[in-house]
């Protein structure tokens, strides 16, 4: 039977799987209809200090070649957040993870103080939505990703991830603005900026124009990610995210240097895909004679 449990820095997880944080609603929502067992945690929607509203409608869109998003982190707000969620989750079969998203840096830190004081596992800082308007990605710089990562690390004790930006220039820079602040992990990506049109009524598919782009084409992007920040930084611990829907991406990530791998888009589809996932993942360890998950991790052989 080969061992599926992985160190993500100071987190022991059961499962290499992550559930992506906004695909599985409160985690409390998915609890019904997802299969929590197969995963090692599962990331809640990203919170904010005070309540957001979200973008106009259309902010959905597929393109028939991945999934554009313009939601705008709609989100209750930490203190109702706390109260309706935060209660909820000793009742559940997984580990959560808070995101704590903000417009300042002491926005996150006034979330994250309240997340962490509920039964969260870990912290996620979303420093990559690409869909506020009006606001910069905090993950484009390398001096604003270092500042909320460090103002976080000093407010909590939590275990703590931070989620980067496939738009960046240089995401080795940005990776090491978010090590050197104190960031447990990185999370290897958020959506990438994209945009489409309906040609029939010439209108954007969505009402910001731009969104954020996931699905299938985004996990190149994304494992390239991985693999340049594991180069420059063999220490770190990553989890991969982009466009992962079978076993074999997983293991993909994996070879590339992720200590876990999150699932999101492939929700929408297919709500207890995590299960299924996971028997694929068995099913190459028991082929290949791997005993343990994680010695998968960066065994990719170079050229
Ligand atoms: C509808 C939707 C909502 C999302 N909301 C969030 C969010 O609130 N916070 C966050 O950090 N990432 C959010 N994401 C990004 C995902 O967590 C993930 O990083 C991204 O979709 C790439 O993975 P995928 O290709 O497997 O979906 C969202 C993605 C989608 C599709």
């Amino acid at each position: 039977m080969t061992d599926l449990s992985v160190a993500l820095g100071p987190v022991l997880m059961r499962s290499p799987l992550v559930a992506a944080s906004g695909t599985v609603g409160s985690v409390v929502d998915f609890a019904g209809v997802g299969a929590l067992e197969a995963y090692g945690a599962a990331v809640a929607k990203s919170v904010s200090g005070t309540p957001w509203p979200g973008n106009p409608d259309p902010r959905l869109a597929s393109t028939g070649a991945g999934m554009l998003n313009a939601i705008g982190i709609q989100n209750p707000g930490v203190a109702t957040w706390v109260d309706d969620v935060g209660l909820l989750l000793p009742g559940l079969s997984v580990p959560v993870w808070g995101s704590v998203v903000g417009k300042t840096v002491g926005e996150f830190v006034e979330v994250a103080g309240k997340l962490a004081a509920t039964a969260i596992e870990a912290i996620e800082i979303n420093l990559s939505c690409p869909n506020l308007a009006g606001e910069a990605i905090w993950a484009l710089d390398a001096e604003a990703t270092g500042a909320v990562v460090r103002a976080v690390r000093s407010a909590v004790d939590k275990p703590i991830g931070a989620k980067l930006s496939p738009n960046a220039q240089d995401i080795v820079a940005i990776a090491r603005a978010a090590l050197k602040g104190g960031a447990d992990w990185l999370v290897l990506t958020n959506t990438i900026s994209g945009a489409a049109i309906d040609i029939e009524t010439r209108r954007p598919l969505l009402s910001r124009t731009t969104g954020g782009y996931s699905g299938p084409p985004l996990k190149p992007i994304a494992l390239r990610c991985v693999i340049e920040v594991r180069s420059a930084f063999p220490e770190a611990q990553i989890v991969g995210c982009g466009g992962v829907r079978s076993g074999s991406d997983v293991v993909e990530y994996l070879l590339a240097g992720a200590t876990a791998v999150a699932i999101g888009t492939a929700h929408f589809e297919r709500p207890r895909i995590g299960r299924t996932i996971m028997r694929q993942v068995r099913a190459y360890c028991e082929r290949n004679g791997v005993d343990r998950v994680s010695d998968l991790i960066g065994a990719v052989r170079p050229w």
